[in-house]
């Protein structure tokens, strides 16, 4: 195999591509793209909780028949890493979604596209080889909003998954920065709708409750998105066991534990240590995905031990993204997935339904 890149070494593992891309990204894009809320407390955490975890290893295991096969709602995968649904990559990549939606074919990972995403969801659904899901920011324009999910639809993604985490934040690193989108980068399957910025009010009025926050969704919402729409939903952003029963109770197909990567509270728990109450919750009624943090096969072994069905990275196939394009998405999921099957290997399990709690160490 051709490596992407060709000096200095190659990538071996996801933080190589970290690296190499502080070269490749500008330092607007930059403070976008790794920023997170505040103080970034949240996304410390959601790495190092996963290392806090240590594995148990298990011996001479016959893993002739081993496979990290799953289903998901109705998909058939190769193995159980998908793409978190990102904001504009044309920051990192002039053919933005286009570039990543070739890798995620190669390496036959299912993508979840933004609803900011750079490129029409059209076009990004024509170029894709593997399973497409649309991540829904419900516009404070319920038409429009409706629009959206019939295009999404038609354009054949399989599920909506519908971001409930971040109505509001204060990202201190892009503020300080001064992040604008270049030129040439837009939400173009927004076009026509505000964005509005907690930080832009004037002193003395209120920032948020003075009218910014009316047109958020509320749970009536997904009630009516399930009313104009067959796909099935998952939320996104959910961290809480309460929410997680409301949301199966009304309907909802799947969850992902996430804190958005840290971008919208800061001091809100590593995803990883909020998961185990939730799959007590869930009781397996709904699958449940877990992003934040994820970096290494191991981290992944961690997610399933503790009741996730499967994983999503955000930031690392950004990077990848930045460093070799197509090539460097499909290259990083590939890393991912080695990583896992060797972490399967040491600790025994042929199957990711053989992976559960026993694969953690207790002291
Ligand atoms: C995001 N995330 C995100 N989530 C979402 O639902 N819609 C979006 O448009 C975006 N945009 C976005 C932009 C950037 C630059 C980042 C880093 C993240 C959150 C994303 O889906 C996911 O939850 C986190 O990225 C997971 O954490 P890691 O893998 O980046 O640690
Ligand atoms: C972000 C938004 C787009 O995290 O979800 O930047």
């Amino acid at each position: 195999m051709t490596h992407p890149v060709s000096s200095p070494p190659p990538p071996v593992a996801l933080c190589d591509y970290e690296h190499l891309a502080e070269q490749r990204l500008s330092p607007n894009a930059r403070a976008y793209l790794e920023g997170a809320a505040a103080d970034e407390i949240t996304l410390t955490e959601n790495r190092a909780a996963f290392d806090r975890l240590r594995l148990s290893s298990a011996v001479l295991r016959d893993m002739s028949e081993a496979s990290t096969r799953t289903h998901l709602l109705g998909l058939e995968l190769d193995h159980p890493i998908l793409l978190a649904p990102v904001a504009y990559h044309k920051l990192a990549h002039p053919d933005g979604e286009l570039a990543t939606v070739h890798g995620a074919g190669a390496a036959r990972a299912a993508m979840v596209v933004s609803t900011q995403a750079s490129v029409a969801l059209e076009d990004i659904a024509r170029a894709a080889k593997s399973p497409l899901w649309f991540q829904l920011y419900i516009q404070p324009d319920r038409g429009f909003t409706a629009e959206l999910v019939a295009r999404a639809k038609a354009a054949g993604y399989s599920a909506l998954v519908v971001t409930v985490d971040a109505p509001a934040s204060l990202r201190n690193r892009e503020q300080r920065a001064g992040f604008r989108l270049p030129h040439g980068v837009e939400a173009v399957n927004l076009k026509g709708m505000a964005s509005p910025n907690v930080a832009a009010g004037a002193i003395g009025e209120s920032p948020l409750f003075s009218g910014f926050l009316a047109g958020i969704a509320t749970w009536a919402d997904i009630e009516w998105l399930r009313g104009i729409c067959d796909l099935p939903i998952i939320l996104k952003g959910v961290l809480s066991p309460t929410d997680a029963h409301k949301a199966v109770a009304e309907g909802v197909r799947g969850l992902v534990v996430s804190n958005h990567g840290g971008r919208v509270l800061d001091t809100l728990p590593a995803t990883i240590e909020a998961l185990p109450r939730i799959a007590d919750t869930v009781e397996g009624q709904v699958p449940i995905l877990l992003d934040g943090g994820i970096r290494r096969g191991t981290d992944i072994l961690k997610a399933l031990a503790l009741g996730a069905s499967a994983v999503m990275v955000g930031r690392p196939y950004m990077h990848a993204l930045a460093v070799a394009g197509a090539a460097g998405v499909a290259h990083a999921i590939h890393l991912l997935r080695a990583e896992l099957e060797v972490a399967m290997a040491i600790t025994g399990r042929a199957q990711l339904e053989e992976i559960d709690d026993t694969v953690l160490w207790r002291p």
